[in-house]
């Protein structure tokens, strides 16, 4: 599997993105948080600084929509420049319809769930989406921890043949990042671990050489 790396800028400084996007331009994705203040208690950003930040990067956006009318908002997104639209199988609109219309638009469909959700859920999908997003903490604020239990959903997923990108999200560090690669995960989110860091570049080269340790 290809090991990619997607640092979240929901750790990074709001007022300096054009600065904040040149220190992770190594990264293999741009992680975007998207929070509503329905879905998830927070309220972050939405389409119109996707767009801003398009303009001042070449790295594909992974933009994971916590909105509870995903149906309503992915043609903005797509428009915006996101790469790859991810929302939630626990919200408000209809999953197949909402995949559909981000495959209708251009553009790569992923599916996330929440810890307490079964990956069940997304198996109807797997044949559209792109990748699978397995939340390994609560969604909604950076900087907790990881949650390990989550690491039989992943290994599940692989059981049952899933080839596809499978993601997780929420307190991967260069230590538990091996636990996830080595469960089957292959895209790793990581805003605080990579932003609070003093040479992100120099982080996001060791988080991939300690998530390749643990794939084969
Ligand atoms: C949580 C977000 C995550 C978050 C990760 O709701 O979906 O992407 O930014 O932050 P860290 O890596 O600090 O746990
Ligand atoms: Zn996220």
């Amino acid at each position: 599997m290809v090991i990619k790396i997607s640092p979240s800028i929901l750790a990074s400084d709001y007022a300096n993105l054009e600065s904040e996007l040149k220190r992770i331009e190594t990264s293999d994705l741009i992680h975007v948080d998207v929070m509503d203040g329905h879905f998830v208690p927070n309220i972050s950003i939405g389409a119109p600084v996707v767009s801003a930040i398009r303009k001042v990067s070449d790295v594909p956006f992974d933009v994971h929509l916590m909105i509870s009318r995903p149906l309503k908002y992915v043609e903005d997104f797509a428009n915006a420049g996101a790469d790859i639209i991810c929302f939630h199988v626990e919200s408000d609109d209809d999953t197949g319809e909402t995949v559909d219309k981000i495959l209708s638009l251009g553009k790569k469909a992923a599916l996330a769930v929440k810890p307490k959700t079964d990956i069940e859920q997304v198996l109807p999908y797997l044949d559209k989406l792109a990748m699978v997003l397995v939340m390994t903490v609560e969604p909604g604020f950076g900087g907790q921890s990881f949650m390990t239990d989550m690491m039989p959903k992943i290994e599940k997923l692989r059981a049952l043949g899933y080839k596809g990108d499978i993601e997780v999200d929420g307190g991967v560090n260069p230590e538990t990042i091996k636990l996830a690669a080595k469960a089957g995960a292959n895209v790793f989110v990581a805003g605080s671990a990579v932003f609070k860091s003093e040479n992100p570049k120099d982080t996001i080269k060791l988080l991939k050489d300690n998530a390749a340790s643990k794939v084969d």
